[in-house]
């Protein structure tokens, strides 16, 4: 891995900031690492050793306002602005200041109309085990406690202009999809810069510049279903789960934040190499792909989007 490294942070927008705040340290079991002069709160897992990876700014309407993918070093980022430049795509540089322990970004608008930042720099406040004999965190900070910030699901109409761009210009490779009634148009691709089985997922939605869910991975089956204990004491509005996805074989539930911003929390999924051929699942076998067990879909995890 060389180029685009992982996920690294976003912004959500949230209908009410205390109430939010609550959600992601109590519930979802964040870290709290700052709050910057326009009001924004910044978040990470205790796992996780940079500075943030989930930034929540109150609006008027839930919703991502961009979504950032950490690569190897500065030549990299001037690498990828090139190459994004020379494939007909204008970037913008965002100064140092921007945001939080954060350094310069390189930021695009991708053909589904999402603002992604590249970026290389950003403070290391470390996992609070240290480097030397780190042993094993005993206790977390309470809630779901997720390992990491994991990947998103999108949604936009131009699908092939988005899931190009990735995959020629950002190296990212093509894991799985669904494909359409024609089989032949890809309804929804699953994408990958390192080998998870996804780093991102774009789906075919007129609804440009949406969000399905982030995704938080946990260390286990178990930890999906502490998850859920977690989310029925704390009365969080569910979605559907636990269950297993055909698709990358997650365990996984779906629910919604105080907001209306669907997050995901996972475990599992395989190991993705760059010799693997994609998995393709057909439009008759949509349920399965989606939900392995029920083999059925759900309208709401459909419709809707923020
Ligand atoms: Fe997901």
């Amino acid at each position: 891995m060389t180029g685009v490294l992982r996920p690294g942070y976003c912004q959500l927008r949230v209908l009410d900031l205390n109430e939010s705040i609550r959600f992601y340290t109590d519930v979802m079991g964040l870290i709290e690492t700052g709050r910057d002069a326009s009001g924004r709160v910044y978040f990470k897992t205790a796992d996780e050793r940079d500075h943030h990876s989930v930034i929540i700014r109150e609006a008027d309407q839930a919703g991502m306002d961009f979504y950032a993918f950490k690569v190897l070093d500065k030549r990299t980022l001037d690498k990828l602005e090139v190459d994004l430049n020379e494939y007909g795509v204008a970037t913008e540089r965002m100064p140092a200041d921007g945001l939080l322990e954060t350094g310069e970004r390189v930021r695009f608008v991708a053909p589904t109309k999402h603002v992604f930042e590249l970026y290389w720099e950003m403070t290391e406040v470390g996992d609070g085990q240290g480097y030397i004999n780190p042993g094993v965190r005993v206790d977390g900070p309470g809630g779901i406690c997720p390992i990491r910030l994991d990947h998103w699901q999108i949604h936009g109409a131009d699908l092939d202009g988005s899931r190009d761009l990735f995959i020629n210009v950002l190296g990212f490779h093509l894991v799985e999809r669904i494909t359409g009634e024609d089989g032949a148009t890809d309804m929804a691709v699953w994408l990958t810069c390192s080998t998870k089985a996804h780093d991102i997922a774009f789906v075919r939605d007129e609804r440009d510049n949406t969000l399905h869910h982030a995704s938080y991975l946990l260390e286990s089956w178990e930890k999906v279903l502490h998850a859920a204990d977690v989310m029925s004491a704390k009365g969080v509005s569910l979605d559907i789960g636990p269950l297993r996805h055909g698709i990358t074989r997650g365990c996984t539930i779906y629910a919604f934040d105080p907001s209306g911003n669907r997050f995901e929390t996972f475990s599992g999924g395989y190991a993705f190499y760059p010799d693997m051929k994609p998995y393709t699942w057909t439009h008759e076998e949509i349920g399965a792909a989606i939900f392995y067990h029920t083999r059925e879909l759900n309208e709401r995890f459909l419709t809707v989007v923020t």
